[in-house]
Formats: structure tokens, C-alpha cells, sequence
């Protein structure tokens, strides 16, 4: 498979100047819709991973500790100068998802829009964005994801040949990866291209004593 994070780095940080006339008006009201499902709470400290130009960024609320991460280092410079321009105070660092270097229990809120589908390794980011959440802390998902009652059928997984390498993987199947990396789902609705594209809402169990 052509899908490996070398190649990620390298083909992000060649779309980075087009990247907003692609995507900033097309996931707009995704994205909206996405972030107005987590209960982002004064003073929480909040995680973008891959946070590409940081499309997010002007839908966050501003009393908070934002911290954004991506793997490539043309996307974080044009992350910190969105951030500079709606002079919002965000930590921008160079850094894969696969290994996150925060932490465990760092954040209340952590943020993951269209990036679940692009990493070789969606379960590896997972169990990442798992152990920095805080007990209860809270996951936002948007991407695109293939319906969790049915594997994808052939055609999807050869056409998944051509786009996971040079946009994203559309075979993926959002509540097994997350329920799998521990998980608890809250919402899950459709917000773009009819159910392709998901926005999730899911908590860090709360570990109980007796678990
Ligand atoms: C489709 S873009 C999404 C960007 C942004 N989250 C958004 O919603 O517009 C995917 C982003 O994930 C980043 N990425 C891919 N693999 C990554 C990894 N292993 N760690 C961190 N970022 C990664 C890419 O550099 C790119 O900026």
C-alpha cells in the first residue's frame, strides 16, 4: 500500500499552498457541526492533531489553552500565521500523531478532522489521543468513514487503491477504531456527501474502581 507517513509528509507539504482553496469553504459547516457537539469548558486545554492550516482554529472558542500539531512542517508555518492573524494564542508544533509528545492525561478535549482516514495507522493515533485524554476527556472525529455495519465491497477497496494514495483512505470503519482504542461514542451523525463524512463525539471511559 502507498500509504505510509514519509509519503504523508511529503505530499501535505506539496498541497499546503492549495490547501485552504481546496478544503476551507467545502468543510466548513462539517467542521461547525463537528465542534459544536464537544463541551469545550473555560480554561480547558485543547489538542489538534494533524491541524493542517488550522481551518479549526477560528471555531474554537478563545478562553482556552490550544495546542495544535501537524506532520508537516509547511502546514504548521501557515498553521502559526492563521493563528497570528486571528491573534489566538496557539502552541503550533511539528509532530506525528503516532507519537505524541505530551503527557498522559494532558488534555480535556482533543481534535481529529480528516486525519483519521489519511495516517497509515488510524489505531496508533488512536491509542495516542487515548493516553494524553484525560479520564472523561472528550475525542471530536470528522472524516470520512465506510458504514460500520458492512465491510466495503470491492469496488470501494480498489478505487481505496488510487485515494489512499493521494487523498484518503475511504474504507475505514469509524466505531470499530474507536470503540477498539476504549472509546465511548456519544454522537455519530452524517455531516457531508450524505453518510461518507461523520462527525463523533466520544469520551475517554471513566475507569471506575471496581473495573
Ligand atoms: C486532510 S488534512 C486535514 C487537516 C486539518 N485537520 C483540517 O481539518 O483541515 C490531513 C492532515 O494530516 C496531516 N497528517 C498526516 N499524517 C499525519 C501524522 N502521522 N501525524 C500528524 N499529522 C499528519 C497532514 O500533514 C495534513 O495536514
Amino acid at each position: 500500500m502507498f500509504n505510509t507517513t514519509a509519503w504523508n509528509r511529503l505530499r501535505y507539504s506539496l498541497y499546503a499552498p492549495v490547501y485552504d482553496g481546496v478544503a476551507e469553504r467545502v468543510f466548513r459547516r462539517a467542521r461547525q457541526r463537528s465542534l459544536e457537539a464537544v463541551d469545550f469548558t473555560p480554561g480547558c486545554r485543547v489538542l489538534l492533531v494533524g491541524a493542517g492550516t488550522g481551518l479549526d482554529l477560528p471555531l474554537l472558542p478563545r478562553e482556552m489553552e490550544v495546542h495544535a500539531t501537524d506532520l508537516s512542517p509547511a502546514m504548521v508555518r501557515r498553521l502559526a500565521r492563521r493563528a497570528d492573524r486571528l491573534t489566538r494564542d496557539v502552541q503550533c508544533h511539528v509532530m506525528d500523531a503516532e507519537a505524541l509528545d505530551y503527557p498522559p492525561a494532558h488534555f480535556d478535549v482533543v481534535v481529529m478532522h480528516l486525519i483519521l482516514a489519511v495516517m497509515p495507522n488510524p489505531e496508533r493515533g488512536l491509542a495516542e489521543a487515548h493516553r494524553v485524554l484525560r479520564n472523561g476527556g472528550q475525542l471530536c472525529v470528522m472524516d470520512k468513514f465506510q458504514p460500520d455495519d458492512r465491510p466495503a465491497a470491492w469496488p470501494r477497496r480498489a478505487l481505496n487503491a488510487l485515494t489512499s494514495a493521494i487523498a484518503t483512505d475511504i474504507t475505514r470503519q469509524a466505531r470499530p477504531l474507536l470503540e477498539n482504542a476504549g472509546f465511548v461514542i456519544e454522537h455519530d451523525r452524517p455531516v457531508l456527501a450524505g453518510s461518507l463524512f461523520r462527525a463523533l463525539l466520544a469520551r475517554k471511559h471513566i475507569a471506575l474502581e471496581r473495573d
